[in-house]
């Protein structure tokens, strides 16, 4: 069957086997009846290039369902099923005024692999929402609950990217959100120029969410017009070095210190100031509102869009001596 709508890109690849599982018994089923070398696992699939047909069986991760399991006056712990998707959740949470989530609203992408990246936006990652989340292991079928320090959280990063790749299959996500007395994170100046463009002075949890939601539609592509997966590189972090090198040559240059030694630059005005915002070379280019974000128009193949994310890096690295580390997983 072909990939195409299981990819936010929407590159036309097609996969050998495909197989969809529900609930966790039916997972279960087909790990213990297949390697775990012979799977290709697929959650939302909003957070990777495919640039070949897939040759192992796809297993698409699609459990459902959403519960809470512990109440007091003033929080909440929801669990919410690996295959939900990510805003439907968001979504759900803010329908019965559960703070913590707002700022990640509209984030493409499913509940199960929010943890694996450690996902964020405005000011706030998964690692401030999560209690803890619920995996089962590849191998063994054992199940697995990781807390937050288990999971080595790390600028979109985690353990599930590094010492456990490929290792455990995320099965649900456990948030400890806010009821009642909510906790807004409004640091993030572009959301607070939202906000106050709008006169909100005391804004709910919902208008926070929709400050998030108009800022990203104002600059990020929606991925079912226009394919892609969000910001496709990190943004790098430099030591001061480097960083004092560039900023006597544009002092305009943005950044955010993280520690006394390191500093982070937005990735988008690196790729802004090499030119190549808009650029466009048939269906494959760069956005024209965020230079972050790599777009497929149409009809680009998944080695189109790999040779623009070469191109760009090659002309950053000229010019700025900076190597940006791509976010998204490439299957190549
Ligand atoms: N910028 C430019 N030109 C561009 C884009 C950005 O000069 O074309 C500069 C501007 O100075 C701007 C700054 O970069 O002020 C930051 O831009 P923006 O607020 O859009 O955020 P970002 O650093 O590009 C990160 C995340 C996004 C997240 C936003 C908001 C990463 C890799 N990306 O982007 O996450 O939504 O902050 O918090 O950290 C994603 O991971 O897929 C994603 C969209």
């Amino acid at each position: 069957i072909s990939l195409k709508s299981y990819n936010s890109f929407g590159i036309d690849v097609k996969a050998h086997q495909f197989i969809s599982v529900k609930r966790e018994d039916e997972l279960i089923g087909i790990l213990k009846r297949f390697y775990a070398s012979e799977l290709f696992v697929l959650g939302g699939g909003s957070n990777m290039l495919l640039t070949k047909d897939i040759k192992d069986t796809v297993l698409h991760i699609n459990l459902k369902g959403i519960e809470v399991i512990e109440e007091t006056d003033s929080h909440v712990l929801v669990k919410a099923a690996a295959g939900e998707d990510w805003h439907d959740f968001v979504t759900y949470c803010l329908e019965k005024d559960y703070g913590g989530l707002e700022n990640l609203s509209l984030i493409p992408g499913n509940v199960g692999t929010s943890p694996v990246q450690n996902i964020g936006a405005y000011g706030v990652e998964l690692k401030d929402v999560m209690s803890y989340c619920e995996a089962v292991n590849r191998q063994t079928l054992a199940k697995k609950r990781f807390n937050t320090e288990d999971c080595k959280f790390d600028y979109r990063n985690s353990i599930f990217k590094t010492k456990l790749k490929n290792q455990f299959i995320i099965t649900s996500v456990i948030f400890k959100l806010t009821k009642n007395n909510h906790h807004l994170k409004l640091d993030y100046s572009s959301l607070k120029t939202e906000l106050e463009s709008q006169n909100i002075t005391q804004p709910s949890i919902k208008d926070v969410s929709k400050a998030v939601v108009s800022i990203r539609q104002s600059k990020l592509p929606d991925p079912k017009e226009i394919g892609n997966s969000g910001s496709f590189f990190k943004n790098p972090i430099v030591n001061e070095k480097a960083f004092n090198k560039i900023q006597s040559e544009f002092p305009n240059l943005p950044h955010y210190k993280i520690d006394a030694k390191s500093i982070k630059i937005p990735a988008g005005w690196l790729i802004e100031n090499v030119g190549l915002k808009g650029y466009r070379k048939g269906d494959a280019g760069v956005h024209k509102k965020q230079a972050l974000v790599l777009v497929n128009y149409g009809e680009a193949s998944g080695k189109d869009i790999h040779a623009v994310s070469k191109l760009v890096q090659k002309e950053v690295e000229n010019k700025f001596n900076i190597h940006l580390e791509s976010e998204v997983n490439i299957y190549k």
